[in-house]
């Protein structure tokens, strides 16, 4: 699928959606995930590898671009894909001449499908490389015993619309209890629904970078200290008003407006303790 500035990337047409539609697979890993998470300070300041979930491997962008772009580091990364098709990844192989960021590590990408595993090193960035090919509706403790908690997590499922049970309360949930050491998550929505959900599986959520048109995406962490700047109290006024406040709780879902269970729930978290003022759900009849 061609992109402005002569650059292509990868399209489903089952889910109607481009992969990376804004800028490019570089560019937006590197705002939605890279800077957001601090990835390059974490590796400059790692003193054993950095492990790094990558959530929906797909064509391999965000996985390729992160090579890419600390290949200068002195540094280890343990990369765990997870997926469930491989059909995106075969279909980038096919098409490696048009995709910038695929070109050249095409024998590496032949050899993670075929062993599930490969170790190799990109400049002067280790790579231990693993692939999980999983359904993650089943959430990640099947995979328990074979792997390491994420240090850091690229989320990149289809959108909240189209994959919806990624996007979910549970599956936020299984996540988080997945995680027994302090971890940073980033994904590229920013919807209410999303965040919530993220809130009350127990994360701390905070702004992410720009991308393209959209004017933030969503950061979280199991650690207050590890996200800034978290969703304050202006963000808890506004979306109150939200036709999108509820988590996914199953599917099929239907947006709604936040309940009194829910809000309870987001008050009470750590990350609003502090709140100046009473706030309140406006009544709705
Ligand atoms: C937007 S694409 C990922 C793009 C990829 N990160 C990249 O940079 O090229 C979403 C991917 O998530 C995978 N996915 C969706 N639902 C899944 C599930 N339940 N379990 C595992 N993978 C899933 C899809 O197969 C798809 O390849």
């Amino acid at each position: 699928m061609p992109l402005s500035g002569g650059r292509f990337s990868v399209r489903s047409e089952v889910h109607q959606e481009t992969f990376h539609p804004q800028v490019g697979a570089q560019e937006e890993a590197r705002c939605v995930y890279f800077r957001p998470m601090h990835l390059r300070q974490r590796l400059l300041n790692a003193t054993e590898s950095l492990c790094v979930w990558d959530v929906g491997l797909g064509g391999a962008g965000n996985a390729l671009n992160l090579i890419r772009d600390h290949q200068d580091l002195n540094a280890r990364v343990e990369l765990h894909s997870f997926e469930r098709c491989l059909k995106p990844l075969e279909f980038a192989l096919h098409h490696a001449a048009k995709l910038d960021y695929l070109h050249g590590f095409e024998s590496f990408l032949d050899q993670l499908i075929k062993a599930q595993r490969v170790t190799f090193k990109s400049g002067q960035l280790e790579l231990d490389w693993h692939l999980h090919m999983c359904d993650l509706r089943d959430g990640y403790g099947p995979l328990s015993g074979k792997l390491r908690s994420a240090d850091a997590i690229m989320y990149d499922p289809y959108s909240p619309a189209k994959n919806p049970e990624l996007w979910s309360l549970p599956a936020f949930n299984r996540l988080r209890e997945a995680l027994t050491t302090p971890a940073t998550l980033a994904t590229y929505s920013r919807s209410t629904s999303v965040r919530v959900g993220l809130l009350l599986a127990g994360f701390y959520v905070g702004r992410g970078g720009e991308v393209g048109e959209k004017e933030e995406t969503t950061v979280a962490a199991t650690d207050p200290g590890l996200v800034g700047p978290l969703l304050e109290e202006q963000w808890l006024k506004k979306i109150r008003n939200s036709t999108n406040g509820e988590p996914i709780r199953q599917v099929p879902h239907t947006r709604s407006f936040l309940t009194a269970e829910t809000w309870d729930r987001l008050l009470r978290h750590p990350q609003f303790s502090s709140l100046a003022v009473d706030l309140e759900l406006p009544v709705r009849h």
